[in-house]
């Protein structure tokens, strides 16, 4: 059988996906709920979007001598990340450089992060002014990227670095915050550098002053012992691979800026997210306060990551508008059958992660936020995936999870916020990843509360 696709015209339909991709994805789901041929632009050409579960568990399950997991295919992150990134790399390589990232990411080290996320979001909640309007989603990045220069670079807080890159990053990914702007990245005839008014020539000044940021933080590192240190970027400096090899500066560099970008982005629209659906229906904010309540004062951040509701809060975030929209590309190795469907050697697919979680057969009302689903009934790793799967499964999984649900639980306890929104919030293109579109309009009630006074002294 030939794989379904619409009759636009290639063109249109990229333009679509760059300005739109929401209504790209669901105009194509109304017509071909499982799978479609999109002409899109970023990831290759032509694109399979899969959105079946079943569908979207052979692919992942069978990532062997089948499928495979290309990364030069990837190469509209390579702007962002360099060519050493995981995310560019495929087989042996690939797999040896998770295995050298996985670990800081896991088990007792994700605790030993939970005070200092705490204590960043309150830090920076206690400097939003009360009674004015903020932009959630700034104010969540803020939180983001301190978490991200924490425990990656293992910064000093009071660091001049630490300053000079928290500021640098949110200019550069700054540059692509609107869908028009993204377009940047999509469209390889736009990266030009004409000086640094364009936003390309912008982008790519900002870029040179991060490295150079990042090549001193390393050499730095390099003379010093860091046998107590945890942070990740110090366990990456000491860690050798098979050979005994240890990764070079330009790896290093690659790896960070990876990191950084993989992390910060969508960890800070996951949580402006949460916090606009907390804040929407009164009835989730008071069950998640009732639950919050059964802790008691100051309950330790692995109670908190275990309370259910709030799990159930987090998922329902994650399911509705999902961040990464897609899974990165698998390859078509040896011929294969999907869902009666032939595929022949070399088609790229893709897990649409969107499409998947706005199936009405797994999520009726799949537009209405019900944490309760997520209560009710377990999902498989193929029906809810907002970290996608298989051999290129988010590394930063738990630490983003960990990270939203300590920020919403300490926003919850310690200050009292009001959505400004008149109208319901849509999702819209923010680089490669679904962002709130206009970032969220709240503001601060009241004054400060306990849990601001005890911590934030400690912070500054
Ligand atoms: C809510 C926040 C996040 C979401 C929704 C998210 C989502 C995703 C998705 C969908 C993928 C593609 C998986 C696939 O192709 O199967 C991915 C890959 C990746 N993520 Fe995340 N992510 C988040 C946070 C983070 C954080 C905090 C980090 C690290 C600090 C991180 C690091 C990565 C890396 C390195 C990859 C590429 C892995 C590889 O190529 O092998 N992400 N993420």
């Amino acid at each position: 059988m030939k794989l379904p696709h619409f009759g636009t015209p290639r063109l249109l339909q990229k333009l679509q996906w760059v300005m739109n991709p929401v209504g790209y994805m669901e105009s194509h789901a109304r017509r071909y709920p499982d799978l479609f041929q999109a002409e899109v632009v970023g990831f290759g050409n032509s694109l399979v979007f899969v959105s079946h579960p079943q569908a979207i568990q052979y692919i992942l399950t069978h990532e062997n001598k089948q499928l495979s997991v290309p990364g030069k295919v990837n190469g509209i992150v390579e702007p962002l990340v360099g060519e050493y990134s995981v995310i560019m790399l495929e087989g042996d390589r690939h797999r040896r450089q998770r295995q050298l990232l996985m670990p800081p990411f896991h088990g007792d080290r994700m605790k030993s992060y939970g005070e200092m996320i705490r204590e960043i979001a309150v830090a920076v909640l206690s400097q939003v002014p009360t009674s004015q309007p903020f932009i959630a989603r700034s104010v969540m990045a803020q939180i983001s990227s301190q978490v991200m220069l924490q425990t990656v670079f293992g910064l000093d807080l009071n660091g001049e670095n630490y300053h000079k890159l928290k500021k640098l990053m949110t200019l550069m990914l700054e540059v692509f915050n609107t869908p028009a702007a993204s377009s940047l990245l999509f469209f390889k005839q736009l990266q030009v550098d004409l000086g640094r008014w364009s936003p390309w020539g912008y982008f790519l000044r900002m870029r040179e002053k991060i490295d150079k940021l990042l090549y001193a933080e390393i050499s730095n590192r390099r003379q010093q012992d860091l046998s107590d240190r945890s942070d990740i970027l110090s366990l990456l400096i000491s860690a050798r691979d098979a050979e005994g090899e240890a990764m070079t500066d330009k790896e290093l560099r690659d790896e960070l800026l990876t990191l950084l970008f993989a992390g910060y982005e969508t960890t800070a629209s996951a949580m402006s997210w949460a916090l606009y659906w907390v804040h929407a229906i009164p009835e989730v904010e008071n069950r998640l306060r009732e639950e919050m309540a059964t802790l008691g004062d100051n309950p330790a951040p692995m109670d908190i990551f275990g309370l259910p509701y709030l799990t159930a809060v987090c998922n329902e975030v994650l399911r509705l508008y999902p961040v990464g929209m897609l899974t990165f590309p698998r390859r078509v190795e040896e011929p294969i059958d999907l869902l009666g469907y032939s595929l022949e050697v070399g088609t790229d697919l893709v897990g649409c992660i969107y499409l998947l979680h706005h199936r009405e057969d797994l999520y009726p009302d799949s537009y209405q936020f019900k944490p309760e689903r997520f209560l009710e009934r377990q999902f498989s790793p193929y029906e809810f995936m907002p970290f996608g799967g298989g051999k290129r499964r988010c590394i930063g999984a738990v630490l983003a999870a960990y990270e939203m649900k300590l920020v919403l639980a300490t926003i919850l306890s310690g200050y009292d916020l009001k959505l400004e929104e008149k109208s319901p919030v849509k999702p819209q293109r923010r680089g490669v990843t679904l962002s709130p579109a206009g970032g969220i309009k709240m503001v601060k009630v009241g004054d400060r509360t306990k849990v601001e006074r005890l911590l934030v002294n400690s912070v500054r």
